[in-house]
C-alpha cells in the first residue's frame, strides 16, 4: 500500500480563535479548483492529529479514555488535490501521513450515496470520519457509543474552523446511505458517521 508523508504545515495562523468562530458558517457551493496539500494536511490535522507523544499519542481532539475510535478517510476528486492523484485515502495520525486506498475519483457516486446532494460532486476532497465503536465499547460498555458521537462532533468542529482559517469551506454531511458509502470507501470494520465536503468556496465573499 502507497504511503505519502504529509508536509506538516499546519501552522497558519491567521484567525485568532474567536474570528474563526465568528466565520463559520456551512458552505453548499463549491469552485473547481483545487486545493493544496498542505491544505489538506492542515485539515487532516485538525480533525485528528497528534500533538503529543505523552498521554496515550494526545490528538487535537479529546478522546473517551484515549481510546481513539475515530478515523478519517478522503475521497480526493481528480485534480482535487495539487500534487495528490485522484483516490480514496486513509489518514494516518501517528505518521501524519496517508495510506492510499483507492485509485478512483468517487465524487460522483458519493453525491448519489448523500441522496443526491449535487455539491459533493464539486468539493475538492471529501473527509469521512468513521467510527470503531468496539475501541470504546471494551472500556466503557454500551455508554461508549454514546462517547464515540461526543467525540465526532469535536472533530467535525475542529475540521470547520480549521477550513475557516484556510480560506475554505465545508459542511457536515450527515443524510446517506450507510451501505453505499461504506461500499464506496471499503469500510469492513468501520462505521460511516459523517461526511465533510471541503473546497474553495464558489463566492469569492463568502468569508469577508
Ligand atoms: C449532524 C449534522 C448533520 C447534517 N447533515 C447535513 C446534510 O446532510 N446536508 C447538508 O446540506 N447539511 C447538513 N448539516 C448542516 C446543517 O444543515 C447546518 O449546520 C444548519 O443549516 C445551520 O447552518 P450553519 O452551519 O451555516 O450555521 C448537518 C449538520 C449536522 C450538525
Amino acid at each position: 500500500m502507497e504511503k505519502i508523508k504529509l508536509p506538516g504545515s499546519h501552522l497558519s495562523e491567521k484567525l485568532s480563535l474567536n474570528e474563526a468562530l465568528k466565520k463559520r458558517i456551512s458552505c453548499r457551493n463549491f469552485s473547481p479548483k483545487s486545493i493544496l496539500m498542505s491544505q489538506l494536511s492542515s485539515i487532516l490535522w485538525a480533525g485528528q492529529g497528534v500533538i503529543s507523544q505523552k498521554y496515550d499519542q494526545r490528538r487535537t481532539a479529546p478522546s473517551a479514555g484515549s481510546t481513539f475510535p475515530l478515523e478519517l478517510m478522503v475521497a480526493v476528486r481528480k485534480e482535487g488535490v495539487d500534487e495528490l492523484e485522484a483516490g480514496l485515502y486513509q489518514y494516518v495520525s501517528a505518521d501524519h501521513g496517508l495510506k492510499r486506498i483507492g485509485e478512483t475519483d468517487i465524487a460522483r457516486d458519493i453525491s448519489a450515496a448523500c441522496f443526491n446532494q449535487e455539491f459533493l460532486k464539486h468539493a475538492a476532497v471529501t473527509v469521512l470520519i468513521a467510527s470503531n465503536n468496539e475501541r470504546t465499547t471494551r472500556m466503557y460498555a454500551e455508554r461508549g457509543e454514546r462517547y464515540v458521537y461526543m467525540e465526532s462532533g469535536a472533530v467535525m468542529q475542529n475540521i470547520a474552523l480549521e477550513s475557516v482559517e484556510l480560506g475554505l469551506g465545508t459542511v457536515i454531511v450527515g443524510a446517506f446511505d450507510d451501505e453505499a458509502i461504506a461500499g464506496l470507501f471499503g469500510l469492513e470494520t468501520l462505521r460511516p458517521l459523517a461526511l465533510m465536503p471541503v473546497g474553495y468556496p464558489k463566492d469569492k465573499a463568502f468569508y469577508v
